[in-house]
């Protein structure tokens, strides 16, 4: 039996990959941080009722900033793979916290690479790194694939490109097995409410029930290259089962913008949008309503922002197998039914209370 160690197994990724190693036999044990409430909900919720729930993963108290305790982990699970999924992962947040984001994101690979070797086992764990095409940035060439040059233009994104360039490197100075994965935007009714996907499908969703009265967005021109998050994770586990390692871009190939999803929810929702005003002026009615139930806030404008970004997945087609099986429409369908659910239910429980907004004004995701 195989043992595997990940880091950031609260997180949505975490969740769908602790499921697919779980099933794939493997021994798991998971790294998460001690929080001040409970933070294994995803993790729960995705076991909950599988045939591989009872195994169960090997729960570790640790930190991405803590080298110490992360090198005991290591030790005492001596793992064949090592998934680094944990990190400051909202790309606007890092603006604001930008050395906690390199410590966390940069430092924190490099943490457990150094770890590895200081545990004498180069030659036998396998090492994944979450990278991603915030790395590309203000990219020069489109699609973006793994010779693309890197400009990154947040804290988050040179965070990542430091781990990134730690695992190419440990790879040639020490002959690890190390892959960094280019992921492009990944997500499913476990994505948390403040990425703009699930922040739409949940947010419309309250709108619907009489929740909430609208929901606050920043750029709605952004273009991204959006997949499924229970998709993406069987990549990371083909990359380490490969003969040599390499580094893959995981990506749909295709693009839309933050305002074409907004349209697609709306819709799968029952509602008629009709859009007034420009820029941080732009509201979005319902029309069969009357009711405003989009608006851009400026405060929800990040200081620079990547206007696009679209992958091409070929390396990883040919070299791994990998292909997507979920749609952009059917993830999509997926999250606005899950969410409806969820609103659903707290409607059930709030009746008689004054809707809220779905976002605090003040809240800068
Ligand atoms: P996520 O849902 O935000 O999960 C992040 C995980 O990292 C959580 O388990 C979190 O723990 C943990 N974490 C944060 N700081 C930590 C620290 N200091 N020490 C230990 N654990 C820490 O992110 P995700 O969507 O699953 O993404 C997984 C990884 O892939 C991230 O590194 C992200 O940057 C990267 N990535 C994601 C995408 C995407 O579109 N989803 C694309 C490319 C790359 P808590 O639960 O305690 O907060
Ligand atoms: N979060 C958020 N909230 N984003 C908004 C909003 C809003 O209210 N309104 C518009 N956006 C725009 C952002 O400015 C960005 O251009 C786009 O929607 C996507 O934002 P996010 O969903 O926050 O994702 P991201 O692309 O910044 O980062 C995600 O994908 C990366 C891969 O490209 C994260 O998962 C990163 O961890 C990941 O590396």
């Amino acid at each position: 039996m195989k043992t595997a160690l990940v880091t950031g197994i609260t997180g949505q990724d975490g969740a769908y990959l602790a499921q697919l190693l779980l099933d794939k036999g493997y021994e798991v044990h998971g790294i998460r941080r001690r929080a001040s409430r409970r933070t294994a909900d995803r993790l729960d919720q995705l076991l909950a009722g599988s045939a591989t729930a009872a195994t169960g993963v090997h729960s570790h108290f640790g930190d991405l900033t803590d080298a110490t305790g992360l090198a005991r982990i290591v030790q005492e699970t001596m793992p064949d793979e090592i998934y680094n999924l944990a990190g400051q992962s909202h790309v606007g947040i890092s603006f604001e916290t930008a050395e906690y984001t390199a410590n966390v994101n940069a430092l924190g690979a490099l943490r457990l690479l150094e770890t590895i070797r200081a545990c004498g086992l180069t030659g036998k764990t396998r090492f994944y790194q979450a990278s991603t095409s915030e790395m590309f940035g203000l990219a020069t060439q489109t699609p973006q694939v793994e010779t693309t040059p890197f400009r990154p233009r947040s804290p988050y994104a040179t965070a990542k490109l430091h781990a990134h360039w730690s695992t190419v490197n440990h790879r040639e100075a020490y002959g690890l097995f190390a892959c960094s994965g280019i992921l492009f935007n990944h997500e499913s009714p476990l994505r948390d409410e403040t990425f703009v996907s699930r922040k739409i499908t949940r947010g419309l969703a309250r709108v619907k029930f009489g929740l909430a009265d609208c929901v606050r967005l920043g750029n709605l021109e952004a273009r991204r290259d959006w997949g499924h998050a229970k998709d993406y994770v069987r990549a990371l586990w083909l990359m380490l089962q490969q003969p040599t390692a390499q580094d893959y871009v995981i990506a749909s190939g295709r693009q839309r913008s933050v305002r074409e999803f907004v349209l697609l929810v709306a819709q799968l929702l029952g509602m008629r949008l009709e859009w007034e005003g420009e820029g941080v002026n732009e509201v979005a009615f319902d029309a069969n309503t009357g009711k405003k139930v989009v608006l851009v806030d400026r405060r929800l404008l990040r200081p620079i922002d990547l206007p696009t970004l679209v992958g091409d997945p070929s390396k990883a087609q040919r070299q791994l197998g990998w292909t997507a099986q979920i749609g952009f429409d059917e993830m999509v369908a997926e999250m606005v039914a899950a969410d409806e659910r969820l609103a659903h239910r707290e409607a059930g429980v709030a009746v008689g209370r004054p809707p809220l907004p779905s976002t605090s004004p003040n809240s800068p995701t």
